[in-house]
């Protein structure tokens, strides 16, 4: 057992303090609080601790509501206020966004709901029963419920759960359920090719608003099976006719993810745009309605096929869906067109080089980066800033008592 004092919470919502110089990482301790661990890791850089008590508990400390909290592992802030939280979030990105040298204020858009809020939920199947693999500790933890879906969804999520316990289908390692407007999508991951029967499923999946596939690899290739029920997910956004499938991408805060949207749409006006990295095309779609023309570039396919259903049925001609790699795709598009702004949301890896030096001798005169990872937005705004001045940082709180945060930043050109 040490004693560390905690000086800092970390990006990933860890404490921060250090034993005889090492730093040390305590999972769940908050700023000046002073705790007792027990060492989980420890190498030649850092060490890894587990509170075992408290001694200068936190003004800011309260109890959390979930009863797997810092046993799962899923949740990083439920052991602090909502405001503490943000502040967090807020003082870790202004620390990052020092280093390129912006130090403006950062307005931080909240999520009404701290529960209920996501729409996708991914869980292993281990012993025949659902749960997470907390990676702090690198084990399965049984769970029953998650606070971060709401009940509708956790109430499927216990018919999954009796649907494993009582069948035993030993091929069965992971679960992803999907909701929309109270429709759902499941999927059930797979070692190995088996025969789940739709007679067997329907028995305890007591929902007619379902649709259930199975997924598993043969010889490396991913197979994709449907099972019963409903193919798509279809709802309405912003009087838009969308879809989602079980496979693509969807933001997963509805509500975040609309306010985000609206955001991004007061900087197009009646000029050519490109959206990279655009998904099933909803912002495309949103875009599409303000601009003379808006291009889509997205890499995945059954994406860029939700994106191509979105135009047709929405009758957006002026939306142009391009499959493929933003990093060889953009090339074309700024041949053919004369662009004057790009919308950027890439995945946590951030944007490729050959994009970023492709707006960066292009004429664009407006950036919007969006980003789910800081670390990888700052390397980018850094490439960027030698043509442009980044003018607005916002957070948007997707995913409240997480450590995630989505980031939205407007650039203009020098
Ligand atoms: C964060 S999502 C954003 C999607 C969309 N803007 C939305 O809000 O729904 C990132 C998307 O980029 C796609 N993607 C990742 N790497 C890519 C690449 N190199 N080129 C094109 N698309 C890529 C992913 O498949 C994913 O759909």
């Amino acid at each position: 057992m040490e004693k560390v004092k905690i000086s800092d919470v970390s990006y990933e919502g860890e404490g921060v303090g250090r034993i005889d110089g090492k730093v040390v990482f305590v999972p769940y301790a908050l700023k000046d609080e002073i705790v007792t661990i027990e060492k989980i890791k420890e190498n030649n850089k850092f060490i890894k601790g587990k509170i075992v008590s408290i001694e200068n508990v936190s003004k800011d400390r309260v109890e959390a509501i979930c009863p797997f909290y810092s046993i799962c592992g899923g949740c990083n802030y439920q052991h602090t206020t909502r405001k503490n939280e943000l502040d967090i979030k807020k003082i870790n990105l202004e620390k990052e966004l020092k280093k390129i040298g912006y130090q403006s204020d950062i307005k931080i858009n909240t999520c009404d709901k701290r529960d209920g809020y996501r729409n996708k939920i991914k869980l292993k199947v281990k012993d025949f029963k659902l749960g997470y693999i907390n990676s702090n500790e690198n084990k399965f933890v049984e769970i029953n419920k998650c606070l971060l879906i709401d009940e509708d969804m956790n109430i499927l999520l216990s018919q999954v759960q009796t649907f494993i316990e009582n069948e035993r289908i030993k091929e069965v390692e992971g679960v992803t359920i999907r909701g929309q407007k109270q429709s759902y999508l499941i999927c059930f991951h797979l070692k190995k090719e088996t025969r789940i029967s739709e007679n067997i499923l329907k028995k305890y999946l007591k929902n007619d608003k379902i649709g259930v596939f199975c997924e598993f690899f043969d010889k490396n290739k991913r197979k994709l099976e449907y099972i019963f029920g409903l193919k798509n997910l279809d709802y309405e956004y912003e009087n838009l006719k969308c879809s989602i499938d079980i496979d693509s991408f969807l933001q997963v805060n509805n509500e975040v993810a609309n306010a985000l949207y609206k955001k991004v749409l007061e900087n197009i006006c009646a000029e050519n745009v490109i959206n990279a990295y655009s998904g099933t095309g909803v912002l495309t779609a949103m875009i599409s309605k303000a601009a003379s023309k808006v291009f889509g570039i997205e890499m995945q396919k059954s994406s860029h096929i939700k994106a191509e259903e979105l135009k047709k049925n929405n009758k957006l001609e002026n939306m142009f869906n391009i499959l493929g790699k933003c990093e060889d795709k953009i090339f074309d598009v700024f041949e053919k067109e004369e662009i004057n702004s790009i919308v950027l949301d890439p995945a946590r890896a951030g944007c490729h080089q050959r994009v970023l030096e492709k707006i960066l001798e292009s004429n664009v005169k407006k950036i919007v980066y969006v980003s789910c990872n800081p670390s990888t937005m700052v390397r980018d705004l850094f490439v960027l800033s030698k043509g442009y001045d980044i003018k607005v940082v916002e957070i948007f709180d997707m995913f409240p008592c997480t450590a995630n945060i989505e980031v939205y930043t407007v650039l203009e050109k020098r």
